[in-house]
């Protein structure tokens, strides 16, 4: 027997970050958006804990316990005190390390697909409880739509959201470390006050009408001057975004990814076209948000 479930990517429409705590997390304002960019995740009964990845990236995707879906399968059988040996296989379409939680999307759909196939029926709540665990996007790649994540990025509040928006996103050759992005803000931000973070108002606003202009205004990212300065090609992916007509573009989450909000789907093919022949990025996808969190096929 078999499971599979669908996970979608996510881009910060905004990502509002404080300064460093004690324990080296950062005190995260963040606003999440699921976008209809998707890996899908079958476990399958077997001898042993395996992981299998098909997709373009698959080389870079680790296949030992360090890969959250592998991790999720770990927790959820140590919980219920059951054997963790699963076939679990990633079919990726979510960019590698690009800023987008592709690896948060495999946690949360291994681990679903594991308490489906397994019997074990957590309560959401439980649920939600590991992927706070395995890491801070990984709830909202369970719950999908749009939410506010605070604490480190795991306390989530949903969001309303009142239309559909289009984006265009620019993949760069290889990835970004999140670990690395946030220590160059520390440095960057070495000396300065760093204010707590908070989630715009008026982009809230902007979600809940579903005014893609309004939300394009108030787009932003404050771990985007730590990704230029670790990666400042970027900056030329993000100029030859908003010349192809974008209405706005950011680094999505750590980066690399660059994210174009753009006013329809007509819009995104066009940009989508003239980034690609820009010589400013490896490949080019367009996708519609919000978009639902983990599905069973
Ligand atoms: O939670 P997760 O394992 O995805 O975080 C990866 C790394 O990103 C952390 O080890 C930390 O360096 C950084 N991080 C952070 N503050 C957050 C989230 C992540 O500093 N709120």
């Amino acid at each position: 027997m078999s499971v599979t479930v669908r996970v979608p990517a996510k881009v910060n429409a905004q990502l509002a970050v404080g300064a460093a705590r004690p324990d080296g997390f950062h005190d995260l304002a963040n606003v999440f958006l699921a976008v209809g960019l998707y890996d899908e995740v079958t476990v399958t009964e077997a001898d042993e804990l395996r992981v299998t990845c098909a997709g373009p990236d698959a080389g870079e995707v680790p296949l030992d316990r360090t890969n959250l879906a592998a991790r999720a399968a770990l927790v959820l059988a140590g919980r219920y005190g059951r054997s963790p040996d699963v076939h679990i296989h990633i079919a990726k379409d979510i960019p590698v390390a690009g800023g987008m939680a592709g690896g948060s999307a495999d946690g949360a759909g291994a681990l679903v697909a594991c308490d489906a196939l397994w019997g074990t029926n957590a309560s959401r709540d439980e649920l939600l409880d590991i992927c706070a665990e395995l890491g801070s996007d990984v709830p909202f790649s369970l719950v999908g739509g749009a939410a506010l994540g605070t604490g480190r990025g795991e306390k989530l509040s949903p969001l309303e959201v009142g239309g559909t928006f289009h984006w265009v996103f620019a993949m760069a050759d290889g990835g970004l470390s999140t670990p690395a992005v946030f220590r160059e803000f520390d440095r960057l931000a070495e000396g300065t006050d760093v204010p707590e973070p908070v989630a715009s108002e008026d982009l809230l606003a902007a979600l809940e009408k579903g005014d893609t202009a309004a939300l394009a205004a108030a787009l932003s990212n404050d771990l985007q001057p730590a990704a230029l300065s670790l990666r400042p090609s970027l900056a030329d992916t993000l100029a030859a975004g908003r010349e192809a007509g974008a209405l706005a573009g950011l680094v999505s989450g750590s980066g690399p990814t660059t994210a174009f909000l753009v006013a329809d789907a007509e819009s995104a093919y066009s940009v989508a076209e003239r980034l690609r022949t820009s010589g400013t990025c490896r490949s080019v996808r367009t996708a519609s948000a919000p978009a639902p969190g983990v599905t069973l096929l």
